[in-house]
């Protein structure tokens, strides 16, 4: 495949209107792909909103609304761009939720709201893009997982649980694709600076700045360059691998 060829590669993000999600869209789009930001039909002012970020990227970006948790959604959303492009060759699954509480208080729909996003939604976006890329013999799955999977997090037995289910996911599905031409990464970001963090107080965000060795949170930034990273025609020789991105929060090998 030759650069020209290669740079008409098309990626979808999940979760593309959020604090990460945005940046993502932005550097794939930087490094001249196509790029469908999916997210929750929402608010026509905060799709507006996004819109105006990405402006200076000429149409590179566009937006489609879905539910991850919603299979058959997922389905018409990946045929429809398989349609109108002729493939999807990058998928970053970067849709998620918090509903923190400590086990105790932990409700049943709590546990499950969450799973059905981030669990569900993972299986629900690569089962309807597997395919595609097998059969075309090239594909680039990155999904945000989290350091809060690979530590486990007070307050958060059903997000860490989560977490660490896509990284374990993750490798099982890099098997079954490595000699079609598809890999499938994870990206483990520590704590960033996004509403999802800043929803934490004054205090806990203090203490957990003091806890990074790099001496501040991540920004998206940093997140999106290690997903444009695997996401690259020539990062081949990855896969089912974890990239963690956390300022040095919890380093392992
Ligand atoms: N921000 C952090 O510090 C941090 C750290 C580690 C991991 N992460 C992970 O990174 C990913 C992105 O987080 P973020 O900080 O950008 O959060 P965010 O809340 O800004 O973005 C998440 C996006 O997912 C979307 N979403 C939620 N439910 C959905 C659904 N059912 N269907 C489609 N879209 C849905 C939301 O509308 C939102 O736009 C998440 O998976 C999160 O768990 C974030």
């Amino acid at each position: 495949m030759n650069q020209t060829e290669s740079a008409k590669r098309v990626a979808l993000v999940t979760g593309g209107i959020g604090g990460l999600g945005t940046e993502i869209c932005r550097q794939l789009a930087q490094a001249g792909r196509r790029v469908i930001a999916v997210d929750l039909p929402a608010r026509a002012e905060r799709v507006e909103a996004f819109e105006r970020e990405v402006a200076a990227l000429d149409g590179a970006i566009t937006f489609e609304p879905v539910d991850v948790t919603d299979f058959d959604s997922c389905q018409q959303l990946t045929a429809r761009i398989e349609q109108r492009h002729g493939s999807l060759d990058i998928l970053v699954n970067a849709a998620g939720i918090t509903r923190d509480a400590s086990l105790r208080k932990m409700s049943p729909q709590q546990w499950q709201e969450l799973m059905r996003v981030n669990l569900d939604g993972v299986f629900n976006m690569c089962r309807n893009v597997v395919d595609g890329m097998t059969s075309r013999g090239f594909g680039r799955i990155v999904n945000i997982s989290s350091v809060n999977g690979q530590t486990g997090q007070f307050g958060q037995t059903n997000y860490s649980a989560a977490k660490a289910g896509v990284h374990g996911f993750g490798m099982a599905l890099a098997r079954e694709t490595a000699r079609k031409g598809v890999t499938v990464n994870t990206v483990s970001p520590g704590y960033c600076d996004t509403p999802m963090v800043a929803a934490v107080s004054a205090e806990i965000r203090a203490q957990i700045i003091a806890d990074i060795p790099v001496g501040r949170l991540g920004s998206p930034a940093d997140i999106a360059r290690a997903v444009k990273f695997l996401a690259a025609d020539d990062a081949g020789y990855i896969t089912g691998a974890d990239l963690p991105v956390n300022g040095g929060y919890f380093m392992s090998f």
